[in-house]
């Protein structure tokens, strides 16, 4: 193996940076040379490349976003972006490709797979933790502490005016960062799309709990953390109907991008180190067509489709803690 090359695809996420670094410097002990494409697949179509050296990865592991810039990239659907790809990897003799993205990421890498006959690997990045077979992605646990953060802020001003909010996380179209955060911060109540499979009786779920609350609680906050792409019209609707119902001031709170962002927490600095060492290694042993994944603590390969055939499902400890435990309408009456 002489040529490896790398690419961060779709929606960045904190621990991009380490996990380049941590490719080019194990490359580096292997004696094979790192090329970094730039702005995803579309660096692949357009050439735009550079070669990595451990110098340009210096003072990089504290880095959000992704020095290799990233993009969505649709054009890379069809067979001549795949082929007009292969031809520029073979014109610079790469043999390997990482990628470090999530699922439409992985399923481009599959695309490119059927007309070039290097190796393609994917690399799980993506705040979201939606892709299958791996315990977290690179991201994840930094999206969680700044979500965390945010509502804790929210909770102090939801105390101040005994107010109820509304915090939209991101997540795509899962529950990971809206589960976790929710229970970290305390809140209230959880709206996820694995949790949430009626939305016509939700509004009622969502009241019948508030009054439990203010019967319990008397006047107090109330903070309910819900996913995005979930609810009709958005959180501002949610906010708005839950007003007409209760009359009590409801307040949204989007997050959004600045989930993405921020220095990465140490959780997600050693495992894409880890994850970018081991998919150097594994590009050496001639593996292709995998993912790289982490369970339990051990690093491993799986088939790439695997990211996407299987759903991901939500912690079932964590979903009963919050959904039977907490529940202020489960609640026992008395307690001696
Ligand atoms: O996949 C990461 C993510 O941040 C999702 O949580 C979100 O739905 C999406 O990307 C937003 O994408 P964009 O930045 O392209 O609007």
């Amino acid at each position: 193996m002489r040529k490896i090359a790398v690419l961060t695809s779709g929606g960045d996420a904190p621990g991009m940076n380490a996990c380049i670094r941590a490719i080019v410097l194990t490359a580096e002990h292997f004696g094979v040379q790192i090329i970094g494409y730039k702005h995803g697949y579309n660096g692949l179509l357009d050439q735009e490349y550079l070669p990595l050296k451990a110098r340009n990865v210096a003072n990089i592991i504290q880095r959000g976003g992704t020095i290799l810039r990233s993009a969505r990239c649709s054009s890379f659907k069809t067979e001549e972006s795949a082929k007009l790809a292969a031809k520029n990897l073979n014109a610079l003799g790469i043999e390997a490709l990482l990628i470090i993205g999530g699922d439409g990421s992985f399923r481009g890498a599959c695309h490119l797979a059927k007309h070039w006959q290097g190796q393609v690997i994917g690399l799980p990045g993506t705040i979201d933790n939606d892709i299958y077979g791996t315990d977290a992605t690179i991201g994840y646990h930094t999206a969680i502490e700044t979500a965390l953060d945010s509502i804790d802020k929210v909770r102090d001003t939801a105390d101040a005016f005994e107010r109820i909010f509304l915090v939209e996380v991101m997540g795509r179209h899962a529950g990971f960062i809206g589960l976790s955060a929710a229970l970290a911060s305390a809140s209230d109540q959880v709206l996820v799309p694995e949790l949430c499979t009626d939305l016509n009786t939700e509004v009622d779920n969502i009241v019948s709990h508030l009054q439990a609350a203010m019967n319990k609680r008397g006047n107090c906050s109330y903070i309910i953390v819900t996913a995005e792409n979930l609810w009709p019209g958005g959180v501002t609707n949610l906010a708005q109907t839950l007003h007409e119902k209760t009359k009590l001031e409801c307040r949204p709170v989007i997050l959004g991008h600045v989930q993405r962002g921020g220095s990465p927490v140490s959780q997600d600095r050693l495992l894409a180190t880890k994850m970018g060492a081991y998919a150097v290694e594994q590009a050496i042993a001639g593996k292709t067509n995998i993912m790289v994944a982490e369970q339990n603590n051990q690093l491993l390969c799986l088939p790439i489709e695997t990211s996407w055939q299987q759903r991901k499902t939500l912690d079932p400890y964590l979903v009963k803690i919050q959904q039977e435990f907490f529940d202020i309408t489960k609640q026992a009456e008395h307690v001696v």
